[in-house]
């Protein structure tokens, strides 16, 4: 690892072909930033919210992400990420509080997620191929999760690719059968996908990955778009892993989360699904991508993913026709989320949203499809003992998580399906496949002014 303080850098957007998008320029605390006039001309605008495309120099004086726009926010890592850089710079003499948001930027490098690269490139460019082996990955993620240091550091910073999220994760590359994962060449070996594998933080369970896989086939069931995702098996332990959708074969394709998008800090804002709904309408103009909003919506209030943050949705544009999408969806699982609500509150409602509120929503966004997606979601959920068998979850895990997603979507389900689900309420027992509270490092302030039922 070196390491050269950063106050000027170049940022290029690796689609299809490589441009050059602008400058970032540290001035204290305040990070400028400027488009690059060829950039201004190709029109294509990679956060038209925050920061459209204009000639000058642009500031973000709220300094919601200290100052970065949302957008190059969106290419740092947090949590795990963060972790792993900041006890590598101190490795060698230099304390975190002294790296800044440039400097950050730096070590992403070409090496970070979606389509935008920095330089200066401070990021390891060691390309040769290593065989990945997640036992020892998990095993070293727990070390460093106990505090101890070590060499174990930069080559978890190495796999780790600049990713987000709190998980400790590698982003990896994985044949078409799935049994070769490696990590390292610049260009796919043939047959090889873009892969990204999860390890459980300190807080989760230990079933933590074969309920996120669980969730993954009953989101599919759901008729929502999730990437393709595997479980993948090393001695006892299972890893959850998906396909990255930002990417298609060598091709970095650009991606932005609601978050920066919005600038909305998945830490403190609380959004509202009618906000998501709305940025999709505006962003993609496209009806048919504010109902792929709303299944989303459907599904996380319905099977209880309430760690549904604003980095926990993202965009993808293509760079030929300027066009937004709604990405594939990911981190989808059981959570009780933050103080047992609703992360993402739905038309005012944190604690118990539920249908009513959903076809408020509906209603609100003249979603024509509303009812029918809301049905496909119940159902899928209904299934939910046939998607935790065919994940192989352990029963136990299975039943925590059904007896707190199940009766609720077969309460108003015909009776042929009641009777399909056996699974009864337990009031003593609290379930958390992702145990938000232990893993994340703090809890999320409430939106003023919600409303509490
Ligand atoms: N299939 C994918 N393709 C591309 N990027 C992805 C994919 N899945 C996740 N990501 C990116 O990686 C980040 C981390 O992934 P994920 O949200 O699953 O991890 P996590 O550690 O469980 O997150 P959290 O902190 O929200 O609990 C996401 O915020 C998103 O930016
Ligand atoms: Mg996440």
């Amino acid at each position: 690892m070196t390491h050269r303080p950063a106050t000027l850098l170049n940022v290029f957007l690796d689609g299809r072909e490589r441009r050059k998008v602008g400058r970032l320029a540290a001035q204290g605390r305040r990070i400028l930033f400027e488009y690059d006039p060829a950039f201004i001309a190709s029109g294509l605008q990679i956060s038209p919210f925050q920061l459209p495309l204009r000639p000058g120099v642009m500031v973000d004086d709220k300094q919601v992400f200290d100052g970065l726009f949302g957008v190059f926010n969106d290419s740092l890592p947090d949590g795990w990420g963060r972790l792993l850089l900041d006890r590598a710079v101190e490795r060698i003499g230099i304390a975190r509080q002294e790296l800044t948001p440039l400097d950050r930027l730096a070590h992403v490098g070409t090496h970070g997620m979606g389509a935008l690269s920095y330089e200066p490139d401070l990021s390891d460019s060691d390309r040769a191929p290593v065989v990945l082996e997640l036992d020892a990955i998990a095993r070293d993620a727990a070390t460093v999760l106990k505090g101890e240091e070590g060499p174990v550091i930069e080559k978890l910073l190495k796999l780790n690719g600049a990713s987000a999220g709190t998980r400790p994760k590698v982003v990896a590359l994985v044949s078409a059968d799935r049994t070769q994962i490696i990590h390292g060449p610049a260009t796919l070996p043939k047959g090889y996908a873009h892969w990204m594998i999860k390890f459980p933080s300190a807080g989760d369970e230990a079933t933590s990955g074969a309920t996120e896989y669980a969730y993954s086939l009953m989101a599919r069931a759901a008729g929502i778009v999730m990437p393709e995702t595997h479980l993948f098996t090393a001695g006892k332990k299972r890893y959850f892993g998906i396909r990255r959708f930002d990417r298609d074969g060598n091709r970095r394709i650009h991606m932005h989360s609601l978050s920066g998008l919005l600038h909305a800090d998945h830490r403190t804002a609380a959004l509202d699904y009618d906000g998501f709904l709305k940025a999709t309408q505006f962003l993609t103009r496209d009806v048919t991508e504010v109902e792929r909003a709303f299944r989303l919506a459907c599904f996380n209030v319905l099977a209880r993913n309430r760690d549904d943050h604003t980095k926990n949705i993202s965009f993808l544009l293509d760079d030929l026709t300027g066009q937004w999408s709604l990405a594939p969806a990911y981190d989808l699982t059981y959570s009780a989320g933050p103080g047992g609500e609703q992360t993402m509150t739905v038309m005012g409602e944190g604690r118990n949203p539920g249908p009513d509120h959903l076809r408020q929503l509906a209603r609100k966004h003249d979603l024509r499809n509303a009812e029918a997606i809301l049905a496909a979601v119940q159902n899928a959920i209904a299934k939910w003992s046939d998607h935790a068998d065919a994940a192989g979850l352990a029963t136990k895990a299975a039943k925590l998580v059904g007896d707190r997603i199940v009766p609720q979507v077969t309460k108003t389900a015909s009776p042929a399906k009641k009777k399909a689900t056996s699974n009864k309420p337990s009031a003593t027992r609290t379930a958390s496949a992702k145990n938000t509270a232990a893993a994340k490092p703090a809890a999320k302030p409430r939106a003023k002014g919600r409303r509490r039922s």
